[in-house]
């Protein structure tokens, strides 16, 4: 037999610390209107070395008002997964923390490294194994450390105004009610993009000796351990995939845009949320942002939006939720709920 699963309880966290563009304009040469008018973000949080929070812990923090919510005991974990592109250690993941942090029995975790895509990634995995049967409560985790890892000089300003930190949460559940809950999940990647946006270093095509050998001799020309992005050619794409992916869903379960009681981009930029309203002729009702607040939080945006939304009564029962995200790999995806 095939369950359908359904979203039970989610949460969310972000640091206290917020960083506002006039902040970032005294560490680079940047400034409150070119943020506003490029990317609609006013303001993002940013973790505070002495703050306690680390991707994993933030991730924990949005975990446990998802699963207050869910009503869902941490004893009745069966999986945990969690997306980030910023995990505290270079391995193990951040599964294994929440696991050991929660105090959950052994269980299997998986980390997700889908970077934007990485919440509707994690959605998606999830959704095989309640669907098959084989798990019945998945904890799913997006978080993101972007800050401590950013370029804060002119140098690294195409990037660095855009990222922000903070965590979302999902407990995802077994239903046997056939048309509730996740009624699909689309996923795309293309790989010949992939160091449009990336970040090269350190790794093992760039050790960590092999990095302060070369900025020793001055061989270094674009330092390789900070996030690199072709900007306008992500934008491009970006607004293609959204799209494609959107319309993939909706004619899958036979839906139409009308259909939609609400829309929750990827909180990439403004303009790219504005883009898709646009086109596909939706209210400012039906399209949900918070980008000005918070920035990109990459496999976080979702799942901080998504609860945002529901906290503001904006879904309901019944409606029809719609998830899309686009970023590195590149990869891109979508999910149609039935809330
Ligand atoms: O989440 C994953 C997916 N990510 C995306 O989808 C992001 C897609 N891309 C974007 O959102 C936009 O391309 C950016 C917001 C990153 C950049 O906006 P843009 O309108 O594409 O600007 P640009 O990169 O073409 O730069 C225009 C100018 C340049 O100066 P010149 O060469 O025209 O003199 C930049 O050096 O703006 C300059 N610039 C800045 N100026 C002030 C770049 N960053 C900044 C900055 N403050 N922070």
């Amino acid at each position: 037999m095939l369950y359908q699963t359904k979203i039970a309880g989610i949460g969310k966290y972000v640091p206290e610390n917020v960083v506002t563009n006039d902040d970032l304009s005294k560490l680079m040469d940047t400034n409150d209107a070119w943020i506003q008018e490029r990317t609609g973000i006013k303001e993002r949080r940013h973790i505070k070395k002495d703050d306690g929070n680390s991707t994993a812990i933030m991730g924990v923090k949005a975990a446990k008002i998802a699963l207050e919510r869910a009503n869902v005991s941490k004893d009745d974990i069966d999986l945990i997964i969690f997306a980030t592109l910023s995990p505290d250690y270079y391995f193990p993941g951040c599964g294994v923390q929440v696991q050991e942090m929660l105090d959950i029995h052994t269980c299997p975790a998986i980390d997700v490294r889908n970077q934007c895509s990485g919440f509707i990634y994690g959605l998606s995995v999830a959704d095989q194994f309640i669907k098959t049967g084989m798990y019945k409560n998945v904890l799913l985790i997006g978080s993101e450390n972007h800050s401590g890892g950013l370029d804060m000089s002119t140098r690294g300003r195409g990037v660095s105004v855009i990222f922000g930190d903070g965590a979302g949460a999902a407990v995802l559940t077994r239903s046997n009610h056939i048309g509730e809950g996740i009624l699909s999940t689309h996923l795309h990647s293309q790989g010949k993009h992939a160091l449009e946006l990336a970040l090269e270093g350190p790794s093992t095509m760039h050790w960590v000796p092999e990095i302060i050998e070369d900025q020793k001799s001055g061989k270094v020309k674009d330092i390789p351990y900070y996030p690199y992005m072709n900007g306008q050619f992500v934008f491009k794409n970006a607004v293609q995939r959204f799209s494609e992916v959107i319309n993939e869903g909706l004619q899958h379960n036979g839906l139409e845009i009308s259909d939609i009681d609400m829309l929750i981009p990827h909180q990439a930029n403004l303009r790219i949320s504005q883009f898709i309203q646009k086109k596909f002729k939706l209210s400012d009702d039906q399209v949900y942002n918070n980008i000005e607040r918070y920035g990109n939080t990459t496999a976080a945006s979702i799942p901080i939006a998504l609860t945002e939304a529901w906290e503001e009564g904006k879904i309901k029962s019944g409606d029809k939720v719609v998830l899309a995200a686009f970023g590195s790999g590149f990869t891109w995806g979508s999910a149609i709920i039935n809330w």
